[in-house]
């Protein structure tokens, strides 16, 4: 695991905290992330890999898989379920996704999946992060928390919140959130130069599949 960029300190420190019960609460991939990983091939980059329940589908299905993520914590418990796959088919690496620690063009694919939604600022810069390391022709899918779900009350501009998680000891941890519509997020992805292929709801997420196609 390497770097560790100023961007990232806070995601870092509240991963880190909840890291272990958090763990517990995501053991399944999403259907929607093992569908675009079937039909994805040669190398796929996680960006805000968490505990690596989607990079497990990604060595499942023969692809060498990068994983980059804030959390220390977070890293060492996905580490942990790879094992002897690590050195061959993984790469965990610790660093902020503003600013990827790659050369354009790294990957064939990319999935982004609920950690958009995590940035204050800088969403489209990620974005355009995200493509610069795909390939042309490569394809992305991009997850967030859905702003239109009714257990929001948010007024009609306001789409920041902090989402408490309870942790098993009692102790509360906010979780800063941009709640994007699946309007927004579309908006957001084609400004980054990416080309929507795809947009959808499922399970309470907005989805966007795109492509690299300009360069
Ligand atoms: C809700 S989790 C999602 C994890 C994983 N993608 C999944 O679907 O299980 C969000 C992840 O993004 C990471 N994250 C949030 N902001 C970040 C930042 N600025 N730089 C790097 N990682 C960040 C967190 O540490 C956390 O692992």
């Amino acid at each position: 695991m390497k770097k560790h960029p100023k961007n990232a300190q806070r995601a870092s420190e509240t991963f880190d905290s909840i890291a272990e019960h958090f763990d517990k609460t995501r053991n399944r991939p999403w259907k929607e992330v093992v569908e675009f990983i079937k039909n994805s091939d040669g190398r796929l980059l996680d960006i805000g890999c968490g505990n690596g329940r989607h990079i497990l589908e990604g060595i499942k299905n023969g692809l060498k898989v990068v994983g980059i993520d804030a959390s220390r914590e977070l890293l060492k418990i996905s580490k942990k379920k790879f094992g002897k796959e690590i050195k061959k088919d993984v790469d965990l690496i610790r660093s902020g996704i503003k600013d990827l620690p790659f050369k354009k063009n790294s990957f064939d694919n990319v999935i982004y999946i609920a950690t958009i939604h995590h940035l204050k600022d800088g969403r489209v810069g990620s974005l355009k992060e995200a493509k610069r390391v795909l390939r042309p022709e490569g394809r992305i899918l991009i997850s967030s928390w859905a702003r239109e779900l009714d257990r929001w009350d948010l007024e009609k501009e306001e789409s920041e919140v902090l989402v408490p998680w309870h942790r098993e000891d009692g102790e509360i941890i906010d979780r800063f959130y941009h709640l994007y519509t699946l309007d927004e997020l579309e908006k957001d992805v084609v400004k980054s130069g990416l080309s929507v292929s795809r947009t959808f709801h499922s399970g309470g997420n907005n989805y966007i599949e795109a492509n690299n196609t300009h360069n």
